[in-house]
């Protein structure tokens, strides 16, 4: 019978549709977070494999305790954190877009991960209201030269009082205006150039001196 094969063939393919609605893949998410809000986002592709290796190098795993991640995004940085921490540890990814934490909470199951709407410019909060004192790293993706004149102060002011001595601020960037921001607060900074991401990206390792 022509009219219930038709309606037959309609249905799983409708299902089809919606499941694949339901879950956007992490690339169409972060374009689309990027279409919505571009100077927030700041970037129309997520970072390389090579940058975030090279990003995450110098961190102690062994003694880290609390991460917090600035701009997770999509996750592209979120998962290979969650794969190099210990069980005991705790990430906390903070981002204002709260489609992008929708997607962080649907997409990666993981109890030591919390993902949380609201700005870095908060982070002793959001790391107080978690039960810690300190962070001992803290990686920032957000795009420092294109905030609202006084985020990148503040954000820069609160994550150098948020770190542990002995700790530090990763941070990449496609400008060096960052620079400006963090120098005032960390004792050393190490600086790079990452050729292999669109676009290629500088990176800094702010360290704050001393021991717990
Ligand atoms: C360039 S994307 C980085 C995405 C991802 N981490 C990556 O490496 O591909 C910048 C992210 O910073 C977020 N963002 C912008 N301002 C922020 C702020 N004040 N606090 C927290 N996140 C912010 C944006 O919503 C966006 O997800």
């Amino acid at each position: 019978m022509p009219t219930s094969t038709a309606r037959t063939l309609k249905g799983p393919r409708r299902v089809v549709r919606r499941s694949a609605r339901r879950s956007p893949s992490p690339h169409w998410q972060f374009l689309r977070g990027f279409l919505k809000h571009p100077v927030m986002v700041g970037s129309i592709i997520p970072s390389s494999r090579i940058l975030i290796e090279r990003m995450l190098e110098p961190v102690d795993w062994e003694n880290t305790k609390l991460f917090v991640e600035y701009g997770p995004g999509v996750g592209t940085f979120t998962r290979p954190i969650l794969d190099k921490m210990g069980e005991g540890a705790t990430l906390i990814a903070i981002d204002t877009n709260p489609e992008f934490i929708k997607f962080l909470e649907k997409s990666m199951d993981d109890p030591r991960l919390a993902a949380v709407t609201g700005s870095a410019a908060d982070v002793e909060k959001i790391v107080a209201e978690h039960g810690f004192e300190k962070a001992d790293y803290v990686l920032s993706g957000i795009p420092f030269s294109t905030l609202p004149p006084g985020i990148g102060e503040d954000i820069a002011r609160a994550t150098s009082q948020v770190i542990r001595p002995g700790g530090a601020f990763l941070v990449y960037q496609f400008s060096s205006k960052v620079f400006d921001f963090i120098e005032p607060w960390f004792n050393r900074i190490e600086r790079a150039f990452e050729w292999i991401n669109v676009p290629p990206a500088r990176l800094f390792w702010a360290h704050k001196d001393g021991a717990d």
